[in-house]
C-alpha cells in the first residue's frame, strides 16, 4: 500500500472552533493550508460555543477541502491518504472532520489516518526544520500545558501536564475579567508589553522537582486582585495587571521547560500551541536557550495555532508506519497521545 514517491496526504482538522484543509507532500511540503475562522460567531458569547462550532463545520468543511485541493494543484485522485484529527477536542465538531475524512477515503479507496490533535501541534515543528531527536517539547494551547520528551518520532513521554487550567484557558478567563474579547490570549499579550509588572502575582512551582503546571491559583489572584481594587475604589492600569499576569505565566513556563532540557539531557527544544504564538514567551525561550545553547524551534504564528498542515505532518510519521485507521474511526474527545504512539 505505502508508495515509494513523497506522499501526499490531504488533512483535516475540527476539534475546535477552525474549520482547516491542508495539503502536505512527503511531510514537510505545504502544498497548501486553509483555514476558517469561526471565532467572529463565538466572540460575543465570550468562548467557543460548542453547537455553534458544529454547524459552521458542517457548513464549511466541503468548501474548505475543495479550496485546500484546488490551491494544492491536484485533482482528488492524486492523493494517498486522508488524514483527520481524531481527538481531544469537541465532540460535535471532530465528528465533522472524521466522517468527512471517512467518505473521502472510502470512495477514493486510500488510507484513512486518525491524529492526536497534540501530535499536530508537536510537528508543526517539522514543517519549520527537521526534528532532531532527543528533543522535549512545550506543548502550550487551550485546552493543554504539557512537557513532553520524544525520543523519536511518534514516541511521546508526558513528563508533566497541568492540573487544573491549561495556560491559554488562564489567559481566555483573566482576559475575560479584564473586559477583553475572546480569545484574550493575543490581547493580554499585546497589553503585557504596553505596562509594567508593578503587582507580583504567584508563581505555581509546586513540588520540588515537578514538571507539572498549575493556574488556576494565578487567575484566582488576577481576580481577587482586581476585584479588591474596585472595592477600595482603586485603578490599576489593565497593562501592569497584563504585564504581571503573563511575566508569572512566562517565569514558570521557562524555568520549567529549561529544567526537563536539563534533566532528560537533550539539545533540542520544540514550542507548540497556540500559546507559542505569544510574543513574551518566545522571547524568554529565546534568551534562555540562547545562554544554554539549546537549539530552539517555534513555528511561525500561523502554524502554532490550529491548522491541518500541522495534522498532515503528524499524519506523514504514522503513514510510514502503516499506522491506518479502520471504518470505525470516531471523535475521540478524551483521545490519549499515548494510544497513538508509533511503536518501536
Ligand atoms: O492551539 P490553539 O489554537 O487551540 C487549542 O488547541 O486550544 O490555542 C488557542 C489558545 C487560546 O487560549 C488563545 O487565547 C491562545 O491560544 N493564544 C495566545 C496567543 N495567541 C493565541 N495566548 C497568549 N498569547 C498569544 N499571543
Ligand atoms: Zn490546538
Amino acid at each position: 500500500m505505502k508508495k515509494e514517491h513523497n506522499e501526499i496526504i490531504l488533512a483535516i482538522e475540527t476539534s475546535c472552533d477552525e474549520t482547516a484543509a491542508a495539503v502536505i507532500e512527503g511531510g514537510r511540503v505545504i502544498r497548501s493550508n486553509v483555514v476558517a475562522s469561526q471565532v467572529e460567531s463565538h466572540k460575543r458569547f465570550g468562548g467557543v460555543v460548542p453547537e455553534i462550532a458544529s454547524r459552521h463545520h458542517v457548513d464549511q468543511i466541503t468548501v474548505i477541502i475543495e479550496e485546500a485541493v484546488e490551491q494544492a494543484g491536484i485533482r482528488l485522485e492524486d492523493l494517498d491518504a486522508v488524514a483527520v484529527t481524531e481527538g481531544p477536542g469537541l465532540i460535535g465538531a471532530l465528528l465533522v472532520g472524521v466522517n468527512a475524512a471517512k467518505a473521502l477515503a472510502f470512495t477514493l479507496d486510500i488510507p484513512l489516518i486518525g491524529v492526536h490533535h497534540i501530535a499536530g501541534h508537536l510537528y508543526a515543528n517539522h514543517l519549520v526544520e527537521p526534528l532532531t531527536f532527543p528533543l522535549v517539547a512545550l506543548v502550550v494551547s487551550g485546552g493543554h500545558t504539557e512537557l513532553i520528551h520524544m525520543e523519536a518520532d511518534g514516541r511521546y513521554e508526558v513528563m508533566g501536564e497541568t492540573r487544573d487550567d491549561a495556560v491559554g484557558e488562564a489567559y481566555d478567563k483573566v482576559a475575560r475579567t479584564l473586559g477583553l474579547p475572546y480569545p484574550g490570549g493575543p490581547h493580554i499579550d499585546r497589553l503585557a508589553h504596553e505596562g509594567e509588572e508593578t503587582l507580583t502575582l504567584p508563581r505555581s512551582w509546586l513540588e520540588a522537582g515537578s514538571f507539572d503546571f498549575s493556574f488556576s491559583g494565578l487567575k484566582s489572584a488576577v481576580i481577587n486582585t482586581l476585584h479588591n481594587a474596585r472595592q477600595r475604589d482603586e485603578k490599576i492600569p489593565v497593562e501592569n495587571l497584563a504585564a504581571s499576569f503573563q511575566a508569572s505565566v512566562i517565569d514558570v513556563l521557562v524555568d520549567k521547560t529549561i529544567r526537563a532540557v536539563k534533566e532528560k539531557q537533550v539539545n533540542h527544544l520544540i514550542v507548540a500551541g497556540g500559546v507559542a504564538a505569544n510574543k513574551g514567551l518566545r522571547a524568554a525561550l529565546k534568551d534562555a536557550c540562547g545562554r544554554e545553547g539549546i537549539q530552539l524551534t517555534i513555528p511561525p504564528l500561523h502554524l502554532c495555532t490550529d491548522n491541518a498542515a500541522m495534522i498532515g505532518a503528524a499524519a506523514h510519521v504514522q503513514y510510514q508506519q502503516s499506522m491506518f485507521s479502520d471504518d470505525r474511526l470516531n471523535g475521540n474527545p478524551g483521545l490519549t497521545l499515548q494510544s497513538k504512539q508509533v511503536q518501536s
